[in-house]
């Protein structure tokens, strides 16, 4: 099987090491070999010898290389509206599936990119897209389906969650613990949809739509950044045996569906009080399985990587098998948000 590899930043060159890593593991686990014939990237030139790859795997044409007939499969960890939507629209209307950790594209056009995959007769998988390493999507795709889920409470920022931990915990500034964050790799290429929370409203838009059957649009959800957090917000809050958390709240009554994402104060003893650094954790209440915590990495080129490597093998064995999970968007009906504040 061939994939194609639209992106190499940070995300994208993991998902290069892993898969020369775990070549033979790969193979083993789909029944053939899986190998990626090609990697899109926006400047051409570039010294990535480190990679280990052909220097003729690069090319600065990624539709060109979607539309390549020998490309089974396409993975799209570049990022943003355009040019990533047409590629991936290429690819579906061409009945290859498609792997994407794109959130804000998904947030945007979910349902669109969802009917595309249906007409193509193509899968379309997004685990990295919300929290990283942590098996989110899927669950909600496939394991709750028969159940009945009334709220997700979770931090689904790792930028946002490692900069009030170290706010917290080392007393630095905001400016400071955003550089951190940087540096780590957790923040986004622009930082401000981290910190201005459309990075984590984008997740709690798609978390929320598999959640709730419907589609909650990124403009559905209710938006406050943290950018404003000062030392003296936390020490308040530590006073008041208190930690600022960047929360994600979806909840659903008779109403309709309600979601959030704001920097809030939650008590110590709190669960999510004790979630640090740039780890993500996401609470679901259903009504049969009752309360459950999915907690672990959120951020981070290796974690990130893994989800899509996951992605692949389902992928390629749909492929492999003739099965098909269409996105579950496809069959959305009539939206239920309510406005926040009903
Ligand atoms: N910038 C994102 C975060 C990366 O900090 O959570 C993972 O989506």
């Amino acid at each position: 099987m061939k994939i194609a590899l639209l992106g190499c930043g940070t995300v994208g060159s993991e998902v290069v090491r892993l898969m020369r890593m775990r070549t033979t593991e790969l193979a083993d686990r789909v029944g053939e070999t899986v190998e990626i014939a090609g990697i899109a990237v926006r400047r051409a030139g570039k010294d990535r010898s480190h990679l280990g790859v052909a220097d003729d795997l690069f090319t600065t044409d990624a539709i060109g290389l979607v539309k390549r007939p020998d490309i089974d499969v396409v993975v799209e960890v570049a990022g943003g509206i355009e040019p990533a939507k047409s590629w991936i629209t290429t690819a579906l209307a061409e009945g290859k599936s498609v792997v994407t950790a794109n959130k804000a594209l998904l947030a945007a056009d979910g349902p669109a990119l969802a009917d595309a995959a249906r007409a193509g007769n193509a899968d379309l998988y997004y685990e990295a897209a919300a929290a990283a390493a942590i098996p989110l999507m899927r669950p909600l795709r496939d394991s709750f389906q028969g159940d009945t889920i009334n709220q997700v409470l979770g931090i689904v920022n790792g930028t946002t969650n490692y900069i009030c931990s170290r706010m917290s915990e080392a007393g630095i500034s905001y400016g400071e613990a955003l550089q951190e964050a940087s540096d780590l790799g957790y923040a986004e290429a622009d930082p401000t949809a981290d910190v201005d929370g459309y990075d984590a409203a984008a997740k709690a838009a798609l978390i929320a739509s598999l959640a709730f059957h419907t589609h909650v649009d990124l403009s559905d959800v209710h938006r406050e950044g943290i950018a404003d957090l000062t030392p003296a917000d936390i020490k308040a809050a530590a006073d008041a045996g208190r930690v600022i958390k960047p929360l994600c709240i979806a909840s659903r009554d008779d109403d309709g569906i309600s979601v959030r994402v704001h920097p809030a104060m939650i008590p110590l003893g709190h669960p999510l009080a004790n979630v640090n650094g740039a780890y993500n954790a996401v609470f679901i209440e259903a009504e049969s399985a009752g309360r459950l915590m999915f907690y672990g990495a959120g951020a981070g080129g290796t974690e990130t990587a893994s989800a899509v490597l996951g992605d692949i093998v389902t992928v390629a064995r749909n492929r492999r098998s003739g099965a098909r999970a269409f996105p579950p968007e496809a069959a959305y009906g009539e939206r239920t948000v309510k406005p926040i504040g009903k």
